[in-house]
């Protein structure tokens, strides 16, 4: 389980987290929402250390992850996956896989490229396919699986929507609700603007306003709730 209490983080002298408090369960996926620039990247980046939180506390199964290097954090099951995506294009879709592997705390490979393919067929697909040849849905799905070889507790997805066409946005969320229901499946916590999206697949939501936790709620209050996304978003269920 990991716990954020009264995180506070910024850039240089300029706050962006402003006592950010949120939980993650096993088993389950939480969103973390809100618009442009209210912090959900830098929420993110102070769970797996790229940002140093200057006050509050980051537990993760109870340890303290605030003064832990980043590569200690991913050691502990912690994966990443950043907005930037960072598929390699001259590196085919089994050359990513095999790259990036290594077994879990535990030393468990509970994801062989085998089980990897069998959640996502399109891998198995464009197995010797490079980087550079995938769709924008085919390149998440990639680094979603790349995430996965690395045998994580927790996975942290960074805007999986950004940049793709509707029909696939839904692609992206049948699957990864489809690994949140596979055994040993890491709890995953899905950071979005596209609240259509992101409350689709959620079990809970929390909705960042400033650096501030706005919202914290079952992901179907908010779902069935569109005057209460319009006050936190302010773009209802775009
Ligand atoms: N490296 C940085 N240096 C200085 N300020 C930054 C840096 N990265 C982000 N910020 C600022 O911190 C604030 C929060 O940014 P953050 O990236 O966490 O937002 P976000 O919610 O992820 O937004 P988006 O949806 O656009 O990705 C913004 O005002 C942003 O300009
Ligand atoms: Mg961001």
């Amino acid at each position: 389980m990991l716990e954020l209490t009264d995180v506070h983080a910024g850039y240089g002298q300029t706050p962006v987290l402003r006592g950010v408090s949120m939980t993650a369960r096993p088993g389950a996926i939480t969103a973390l929402l809100g618009r442009n620039g209210m912090g959900k990247t830098t929420t993110i980046r102070s769970i797996v250390g790229l940002v140093r939180a200057s006050s509050g506390s980051i537990r993760y199964n109870g340890v303290e992850l605030r003064s832990m290097s980043i590569h200690k954090r991913a050691r502990l099951g912690i994966g990443f996956v950043p907005e930037s995506r960072q598929v390699f294009p001259s590196l085919t879709v089994a050359e990513h896989l095999k790259v990036a592997a290594r077994r879990g705390v535990n030393g468990e490979n509970a994801w062989p490229i085998e089980r990897l393919v069998e959640l996502f067929p399109v891998l198995a697909r464009r197995s010797s396919t490079r980087g550079g040849q995938l769709s924008g849905g085919e390149q998440q799905l990639l680094v979603i699986a790349r995430a996965l070889t690395t045998n994580p507790t927790l996975l942290l997805l960074d805007e999986p929507s950004e940049g793709l066409a509707p029909l696939i946005v839904n692609e992206i969320g049948v699957m990864i609700k489809r690994l949140s229901q596979e055994d040993n499946s890491p709890s995953i916590v899905l950071i979005e603007q596209n609240l259509q999206f992101a409350l689709s697949v959620a079990d809970h939501a929390y909705v960042l306003v400033k650096g501030e936790i706005a919202f914290s709620g079952p992901g179907a209050q908010l779902r069935a709730d569109t005057d209460l996304q319009h006050s936190l978003i302010g773009l209802g269920t775009a």
